[in-house]
């Protein structure tokens, strides 16, 4: 038998880390799907040898650490997942968000370089500016409206044509911070919500992202790819759809504009940047529809006893 692979993922504390770092050792985490394995193959027991690196663990921004971590660890693969992604809060604190998400990238890009390790380093449809009118394709023109979104494409132009970047976009997972379990609250107490109609994306459900990177993992590409549950729509159709699925009617959600929000949220988010996964749906299984995946999440988050 091979040996296992050995695969070092950073911010694996973070809601794609938790989820990636219970596949990769063969468990099934909450929301995860049973069924979407993107190229037919489970993972095996021994596998893969995950080496989990929280923020306490491994600080990105420290030059120095990722390198002796890398060359102390020798990894096949590094899933890059660490990340500045406070993208209101980095409007104010730029200094802080380029250090992790454009130089902390360029550390582990030239540390794997140095030590022969392929890195997968995980980016965001706010590269993007929203103006085109239609879904993002890989080689389509980045031109990032927000801080955060500039240094994440900084991070990318960091990698080396070698280093596989997976760009995704509005990740939620059971475990972790995000709008699900705000709406799935304010659904469950009988209160409503207004959310923006005026913004549309492509919805990932961590644990497919997760699913997802392994096989990235075990094929190594090299260049760009969009992975994102299948499916285009906006923040207010997930409200109304967890509401619904949760039991409540047309009095749950309401529709609103990015301009009705007060107070205004310090970034500029694209009105439309939607990922095209033509060339991920070519090489591997289509992600789950995005409704799937999160009637996933509301089902599970109902399940989990400690929040
Ligand atoms: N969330 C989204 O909607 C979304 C959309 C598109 C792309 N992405 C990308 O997907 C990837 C995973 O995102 P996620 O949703 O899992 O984010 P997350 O839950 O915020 O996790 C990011 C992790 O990175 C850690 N981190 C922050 N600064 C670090 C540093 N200097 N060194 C090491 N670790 C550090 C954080 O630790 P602390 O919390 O302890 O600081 C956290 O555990 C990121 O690259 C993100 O940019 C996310």
């Amino acid at each position: 038998m091979n040996r296992p692979l050995r695969v070092l993922v950073t911010g694996a504390g973070g809601q794609v880390g938790v989820d990636l770092v219970d596949i990769l050792r063969g468990e099934l985490p909450w929301g995860a799907s049973s069924t979407y394995l993107p190229d037919a193959r489970a993972v095996e027991d021994d596998e893969f040898e995950v080496l989990a690196l929280t923020h306490h663990e491994l600080d990105i921004t420290d030059r120095d650490r990722v390198s002796a971590a890398l060359h102390a660890t020798r990894p096949d693969v590094v899933i890059h997942l660490a990340a500045y992604t406070a993208v209101d809060r980095a409007e104010t604190d730029a200094d802080a968000c380029f250090a992790v998400n454009a130089a902390g990238t360029g550390n582990l890009s030239d540390a794997a370089h140095d030590t022969g390790t392929h890195l997968i380093a995980v980016s965001t449809d706010y590269v993007f500016d929203g103006m085109k009118g239609a879904s993002y394709v890989e080689e389509d023109r980045t031109n990032p409206l927000s801080v955060y979104g500039a240094s994440k494409r900084d991070g990318e132009v960091l990698c080396r044509p070698e280093d596989t970047i997976v760009r995704t976009s509005w990740v939620m997972g059971v475990r972790g911070k995000n709008v699900v379990h705000v709406i799935a609250d304010r659904a469950a107490s009988g209160e409503s919500v207004r959310f923006v109609k005026d913004q549309t994306g492509t919805v990932t459900v961590a644990s497919d992202l997760a699913r997802s990177l392994v096989s990235v993992a075990r094929t190594r590409p090299g260049g760009i790819w969009h992975v994102a549950n299948t499916g285009t729509t906006t923040w207010y159709d997930i409200a109304d759809f967890v509401g619904r699925t949760l039991g409540r009617d047309d009095d749950f959600a309401t529709a609103i504009l990015t301009s009705d929000l007060s107070p205004a949220p310090l970034a500029h988010r694209p009105e439309r940047s939607d990922l095209d996964t033509t060339k991920w749906r070519s090489h591997f299984a289509a992600m789950p529809k995005w409704t799937d995946g999160v009637e996933r999440l509301v089902r599970d988050r109902l399940l989990r006893v400690t929040p």
